[in-house]
């Protein structure tokens, strides 16, 4: 690892626009305009790729909040968005995907600068994927309904039956820090294109495109109040959004941990809850695939956003007799592709960790799996820098017991482990309480759909990992979630079915 002390981990210059906008002051949007927090209070922006304040935004109160969920409600209650024409929803939800295009690249350096991410990646990755979960979803704005229904015990004819589907109403979502605007993104297109009204959260480590975000759904012509987005602290402006009796309906994403919270708080008022969780998803590699190809996959499936993804394949099983040079392979892809970089280098593929706080806990694992018995194959060190990096790792010798194999670590840590047979290896793999994704490797068609079955996971790829479509329904089993967003269920998942019986 010795050409890594060679790359400067010197963050480059911002350019004009992006300068320009960190200078702005730290306002809400609220009911169609930018307005003060009541008590002034700010959060400090941070770089992570230099560790330094660059901007500060606004630490919403409870009396935002609750200004906030006004907006929405009245916005909802007069149906100015709901009473649209379905066609003038879809134009809109189009437009505001346009702007997101007009000013990507705007977009992918304060992603990159917020977040840490390569800005290459954002460009290629987070920006358009929220185009095409804005425009798919644009598409059911004029799609769904409700259908004519022919009675069971009441005699045919003597009563007319009919459903409708109708919006939810208004929608608290409550977004984390690893994908800002494809996270806003996915969850705004589903809740506008089903008529509903919200308040959106974003994460406090990395709001910044979601505020460039509000600029543009008011230049896309969306009415005042349909979308308002709040800055604030998870436990206080994210707290009150879900106890808030006039919020209908809640969608999380984020750690196991606070959608359980988030589950218990919406409780009192009984509101739809969905909710993105953690994940600790395996790849399972049979003897009959190509060592090289599946390292270099494994280590992208590991490493990419810096393993700070909820389906990072971040537990490796591979064939007893395959398992070596597995690693091997693993070892010259992460050599000559996974280094960290500044998020504004155009070589970068990995940055730094999005905080400090997030870099404790990645090399508290690690730390924890070494003294626990683990052996590094891989990195396991970080670079000293004032940004977040974490350098690529592999731990090997591990055991099923170890916190490095049960827990979300959400940093590039990858466990590696070896199996004897399918029933082994489908025990392992389901041995963990989430179950958000799997990938299975191997030529065998035959086995990789026995296998696929066999997994108990929200989603399964075959010689593929972390691909993920607008079509293509996504969530999680067991502790990895409620729900799915995505795809007809996204949308479902912010209507409510109306039945009419009428006596004829
Ligand atoms: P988190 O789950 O605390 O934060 C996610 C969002 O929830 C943020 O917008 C935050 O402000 C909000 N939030 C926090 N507490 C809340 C509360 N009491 N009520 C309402 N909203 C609340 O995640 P955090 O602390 O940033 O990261 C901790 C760990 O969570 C990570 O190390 C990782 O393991 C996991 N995580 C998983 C993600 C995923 O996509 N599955 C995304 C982010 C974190
Ligand atoms: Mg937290």
């Amino acid at each position: 690892m010795n050409e890594i002390a060679a790359i400067s981990l010197e963050q480059l210059p911002y350019s004009a626009a992006a300068s320009a906008f960190l200078a702005r002051k730290p306002q809400l949007f609220i009911d169609g305009a930018w307005v003060d927090s009541s008590h002034g209070k700010t959060i400090p922006v941070e770089d992570p790729s230099s560790g330094k304040e660059v901007a500060r935004i606004a630490d919403a109160s409870d009396t935002d909040i609750d200004h906030a969920v006004a907006a929405a409600r009245a916005a909802f209650d007069d149906a100015r968005w709901s009473g649209l024409p379905p066609i003038s929803r879809e134009r809109m939800i189009n437009r505001l995907a346009d702007l997101i295009e007009a000013n990507a690249a705007e977009l992918a350096e304060l992603e990159a600068i917020d977040n840490g991410k390569p800005r290459t990646m954002a460009q290629a990755g987070d920006i358009p994927m929220a185009v095409a979960h804005l425009r798919y979803m644009a598409g059911w704005s004029g799609k769904v309904g409700g259908e004519v229904m022919s009675p069971y015990a009441m005699p045919a004819g003597a009563v007319l039956n009919y459903t409708v589907k109708e919006p939810v109403g208004v929608c608290a979502q409550i977004v984390p820090w690893n994908f800002p605007l494809m996270m806003a993104c996915q969850k705004i297109a589903p809740a506008l294109a089903a008529g509903c009204t919200l308040v959106l959260k974003p994460a406090e480590q990395t709001s910044l495109t979601t505020l460039r975000l509000a600029d543009l759904v008011a230049e896309a012509g969306i009415p005042a109040g349909v979308v308002n987005i709040v800055t604030g602290l998870g436990e206080t402006a994210g707290a009150r959004l879900v106890e808030h009796p006039d919020v209908d309906k809640v969608a999380f994403t984020g750690s196991t941990e606070i959608g359980k919270l988030i589950n218990r708080n919406a409780t009192g008022t009984l509101k739809r809850v969905t909710l993105e969780l953690g994940g600790k998803s395996p790849l399972i590699i049979m003897p009959d695939a190509d060592p090289a190809v599946v390292g270099k996959n494994a280590a992208s499936a590991i490493f990419m956003n810096s393993g700070q993804v909820c389906i990072a394949g971040s537990r490796l099983y591979a064939h007893r007799s395959i398992f070596d040079r597995v690693i091997e392979g693993l070892a010259a892809a992460t050599a000559s592709t996974w280094v960290p970089r500044p998020s504004l280098d155009p070589l970068a593929r990995m940055g730094p960790l999005v905080s400090r706080e997030q870099f404790d806990r990645v090399t508290g694992y690690i730390e924890a799996g070494r003294k626990a018995g683990a052996s590094v194959a891989i990195g396991g060190d970080a670079p000293s820098a004032g940004g977040h990096y974490v350098n690529p790792t592999v731990l090997v010798d591990v055991d099923p017991e170890m916190s490095v194999v049960r827990e979300e670590i959400f940093g590039p840590v990858l466990v590696a482990q070896r199996f004897d047979d399918i029933d082994d290896v489908a025990r392992q793999a389901n041995d963990t309480c989430f179950g958000l994704g799997a990938s299975i490797w191997t030529n065998d068609l035959s086995l990789m759909h026995k296998l696929a079955s066999r997994i108990k996971s929200g989603t399964v790829w075959g010689n593929c990992h972390m691909m993920l479509d607008s079509a293509l329904p996504f969530g999680g089993f067991k502790q990895s979630g409620i729900g799915r967003e995505l795809a007809r269920e996204g949308i479902e998942a912010y209507l409510e079915t109306k039945t009419v019986i009428v006596k004829l």
